[in-house]
C-alpha cells in the first residue's frame, strides 16, 4: 500500500503566522492561523517591524497547537515546507529560521515554497480532483498575474501588473475612504449597498492588448476624485464609490482571464490569493466563463488569504517532484521572488 505523505507547512510572509499539516497535498489534518490584523489595523496597514516581532511571539504556540490538533508528533512528519519569499523580509526570516531549526533538529527534509505557488495550491485542497494544466489568475495584496500551470511544479507567466497589485489598490482606496485595514472585504461590503455609477479611468483599459494589468491609474483617479470632492465641500456616497471602483478593478481581471483561456484553448481557470475571496469578482468571472464554456475554481474562503495549508500543499508537490529541497543551513528568505 502506498504510504501517505505528511507535510508541515510554515507561513510568515506578512501578517499571519500559520502552520498546517497536510496529507498527500490535498487533505488538511490541522491548520492554525494566528492573525495580527487587529494589531496592524491601528496603523492602517502592516508595519513590517511589528509583524516580525509578533511572528517571533506566536511561532512556538502555533507549532504546538498544529501538532496537538493533528494528534501527531514530528516523527509523523515527512518533510517541512516553508515560504521563503516573496514577502516582508523580516517576517519571512522568522518563519524560515524556525523551519531551518526544525529540519535540523528533527532531521527532516526542508522544501522551500514560493508564496504564490502556495496560493495556487490552495485550490488543490478545495478541489480534490483539480489537476493541471489550467490557467491561473493570482490576485493578492502583492501580486496580480496570469499564469498557466503546465504541471504541478511548472508555471508559465503570461502577464502581471505593471504597477500596483489589485489588493493593494483595494487597501489604498479603502484607507482614503476611512475604511479599516484590510480594505478589500470592507470595500466589498460597502459596494453591496451602492451602485457602480461612475467610471474613474476615463479611457477604459485597452481590451485584449496583452495580459498585463495596471492599477495605479485607477487608484490615483479615485483618490483625486475624493480630494476634489472634499475641497469643494461635496458629499460623497461611499457605497457608490466602492461599487464603481470594484467594478472597474474586476473588469480588467475578468477580461484578461477570458482572453488567456481563449488564446491558450484552456477550459479551466483557478483564482488564487486574497482578492479571490471577493464576491463580485466571483460572480463576474463565473458569468464570463459560462459564456465560453470554461470552469472557474476558487479556494474555500479560509484558504484565500494567507495560510500554511497552501504552503504544505505546494511543498508536497515539489517534494514529490524532488524540487525545492534545500540544505537547512543554506536557505535564505527573499523579499522578491520571480513568479
Ligand atoms: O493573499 P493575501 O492574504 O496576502 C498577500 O499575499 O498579499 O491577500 C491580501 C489582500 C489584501 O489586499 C486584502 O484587502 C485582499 O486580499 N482581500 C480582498 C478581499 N479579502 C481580502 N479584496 C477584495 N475583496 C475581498 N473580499
Ligand atoms: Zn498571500
Amino acid at each position: 500500500m502506498k504510504k501517505d505523505t505528511y507535510i508541515l507547512g510554515i507561513e510568515s510572509s506578512c501578517d499571519e503566522t500559520s502552520m498546517s499539516i497536510v496529507k498527500n497535498g490535498r487533505d488538511v489534518i490541522s491548520l492554525v492561523i494566528s492573525s495580527q490584523i487587529d494589531i496592524h489595523k491601528l496603523y492602517g496597514g502592516v508595519v513590517p517591524e511589528i509583524a516580525s516581532r509578533n511572528h517571533v511571539l506566536a511561532l512556538n504556540s502555533v507549532f504546538e497547537e498544529t501538532l496537538a490538533k493533528a494528534k501527531m508528533t514530528m516523527d509523523d512528519i515527512d518533510a517541512i515546507a516553508v515560504t521563503y519569499g516573496a514577502g516582508l523580509l523580516g517576517a519571512l526570516i522568522v518563519g524560515v529560521n524556525f523551519a531551518k531549526g526544525l529540519a535540523f533538529a528533527f532531521g527532516k527534509p526542508l522544501v522551500k515554497v514560493n508564496h504564490i505557488e502556495g496560493h495556487i495550491a490552495a485550490n488543490y485542497i478545495s478541489h480534490k480532483s483539480l489537476e493541471p494544466p489550467f490557467a491561473c489568475l493570482i490576485v493578492s495584496g502583492g501580486h496580480t498575474a496570469l499564469v498557466k500551470m503546465e504541471d504541478y511544479t511548472t508555471r508559465r507567466l503570461y502577464g502581471s501588473t505593471t504597477d500596483d497589485a489589485v489588493g493593494e489598490a483595494f487597501d489604498k482606496v479603502a484607507r482614503e475612504l476611512g475604511l479599516e485595514y484590510p480594505g478589500g472585504p470592507n470595500i466589498q461590503r460597502e459596494a453591496e449597498k451602492g451602485r457602480a455609477n461612475k467610471r474613474f479611468v476615463v479611457k477604459p483599459h485597452e481590451k485584449f492588448k496583452d495580459f498585463n494589468f495596471s492599477y495605479s491609474g485607477l487608484k490615483t483617479a479615485v483618490i483625486n476624485y475624493l480630494h476634489n470632492a472634499k475641497q469643494r465641500g461635496e458629499q460623497i456616497c461611499v457605497p457608490d464609490i466602492c461599487a464603481s471602483f470594484q467594478a472597474e478593478a474586476v473588469e480588467q481581471l475578468v477580461q484578461k482571464s477570458m482572453h488567456l483561456l481563449e488564446t491558450e484553448e484552456l477550459n479551466q481557470i483557478v483564482i488564487s490569493g486574497g482578492v479571490s475571496a471577493n464576491k463580485f469578482l466571483r460572480t463576474e468571472m463565473d458569468k464570463a466563463a459560462l459564456k465560453i464554456g470554461a470552469r472557474v475554481y476558487y479556494p474555500d474562503l479560509i484558504l484565500c488569504t494567507d495560510n500554511a495549508a497552501m504552503i504544505a500543499s505546494a511543498g508536497y508537490f515539489n517534494f514529490k517532484a524532488q524540487k525545492g529541497i534545500v540544505d537547512p543551513t543554506e536557505l535564505k528568505a527573499e523579499a522578491q521572488v520571480a513568479l
